[in-house]
C-alpha cells in the first residue's frame, strides 16, 4: 500500500506521520515545492520509527511526481491555510491553481489513485478536482466531516464531563464555520441520546463550539490546526487501505441525494478499499434539512469563484 501526501506543512506531516504510526501502509511519500523540506520532514519521521515501532518507509520528495507513480491513495494538504480572523472561503484564490496542477499531477503518475482532498476551502476543492480530473465521484474524497465529528465528540465529552469514547456523534454538511450541521438528535453516550443529560441551551452551547472548532484553534495558534486534522486523514486512508467499511461523513459528489445535486458536501459514506463505495442517507427533520440547504447554498456560492 502506497500513499502519498502532497503538502509536507503541518497538516502533512501530521498525516504521514499518523499514517506511519498505524502500520498499514508499506510506502508514505511525502512530496513539497520546497527545496529539502519534505526530505527533512520525512527523515526526522523516519528517526521516530525504531521508537515508535513502526516499519513503513516514509521518503520525502521535491516536487518530484515521478517518486509518487502508482500510489494507490493521494492525499492533497497543498495551499495557504488561514491565518486568524480569515474564514476558510477566502483561501480559494490561492488554493484553486494549487489544488488544479497538484491533482492532474498525481493523476499522471497513479491513474487509478484514490484521492483525499483537505486544502481549503475543502468542499470546493474536492468540487474542483471532479470538474479537473474527471476521475469517477467515488474515488475524490474531501475531508471534513471526520474532523467537524471528533471536534463534536470532544465538546460532547466536555459538556457531559464524559470520556470522550463513552460519546458518539456526526457532523454533515459544509467544512465552514456556517454550514457545519452537527446532528446532536442522534449524538449518544454508549447509545443513549445525549439530550438525556445535557439542556437544549448547553447542546446549542455545544453545536456553537463545533461550527468554530477550527477558528478556535487558528485563533489560539496563529495558523489552522495540524494534529486532528492530521488524525482525520489517516483514518479515513486506513478504512480506504484497509477496507474496514468504516462510516465517516465525508465531502462527496452528491447526485440527488439529500435533495442536492452538483455539489461536493460532507454526509455520511462507507470508506472501503473502493473508495467511497456507499453514500448513506440518513433521514433528517425539517430543521435539519433546512440547514443542511442552507449550508449547500454556501458552498454553491464559493463554487461559483471558480474558473475552470
Ligand atoms: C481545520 O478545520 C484545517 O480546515 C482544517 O482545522
Amino acid at each position: 500500500m502506497k500513499v502519498t501526501v502532497v503538502g509536507a506543512g503541518a497538516v502533512g506531516a501530521s498525516c504521514a506521520e499518523y499514517i506511519a504510526m498505524k502500520n498499514f501502509a508499506s510506502e508514505v511519500v511525502l512530496l513539497d515545492i520546497k527545496e529539502g523540506y519534505a526530505e527533512g520532514k520525512a527523515m526526522d519521521l523516519m528517526q521516530t520509527a525504531s521508537l515508535n515501532g513502526f516499519d513503513t518507509k516514509i521518503t520525502g520528495v521535491t516536487n518530484d511526481y515521478s517518486q509518487t507513480a502508482s500510489s494507490d491513495i493521494c492525499v492533497i494538504t497543498s495551499g495557504i491555510p488561514r491565518k486568524p480572523g480569515m474564514t476558510r472561503e477566502e483561501l480559494i484564490g490561492i488554493n484553486a491553481g494549487i489544488v488544479k496542477t497538484v491533482s492532474s499531477n498525481l493523476i499522471e503518475h497513479s491513474p487509478e489513485t484514490i484521492i483525499v482532498v483537505v486544502s481549503n476551502p475543502m468542499d470546493t476543492m474536492t468540487y474542483l478536482v471532479h470538474k479537473a480530473t474527471g476521475l469517477p465521484k467515488h474515488r475524490i474524497i474531501g475531508m471534513g466531516g471526520a474532523l467537524d465529528s471528533a471536534r463534536f465528540k470532544y465538546r460532547l465529552a466536555e459538556a457531559l464531563g464524559a470520556p470522550i469514547s463513552d460519546v458518539d456523534g456526526m457532523v454533515i454538511g459544509g467544512h465552514s464555520d456556517t454550514g457545519m450541521v452537527p446532528l446532536t438528535r442522534m449524538a449518544t453516550r454508549n447509545g443513549v441520546p445525549v439530550s438525556k443529560f445535557l439542556s437544549e441551551e448547553r447542546l446549542n452551547q455545544v453545536k456553537e463550539d463545533t461550527k468554530v472548532g477550527g477558528a478556535t484553534l487558528t485563533k489560539l495558534l496563529g495558523t489552522s490546526a495540524w494534529y486532528a486534522p492530521g488524525a482525520a486523514v489517516s483514518a479515513l486512508v486506513q478504512s480506504i487501505a484497509c477496507d474496514q467499511k468504516k462510516m465517516i461523513p465525508c465531502s462527496t459528489l452528491l447526485n440527488g441525494e439529500y435533495g442536492l445535486s452538483d455539489i461536493c458536501i460532507g454526509v455520511p459514506v462507507i470508506l472501503g478499499r473502493k473508495g467511497i463505495e456507499q453514500i448513506v442517507e440518513i433521514e433528517l427533520t425539517d430543521a435539519e434539512k433546512a440547514h443542511i440547504s442552507e449550508s449547500a447554498q454556501g458552498v454553491r456560492k464559493t463554487n461559483d469563484l471558480l474558473e475552470f
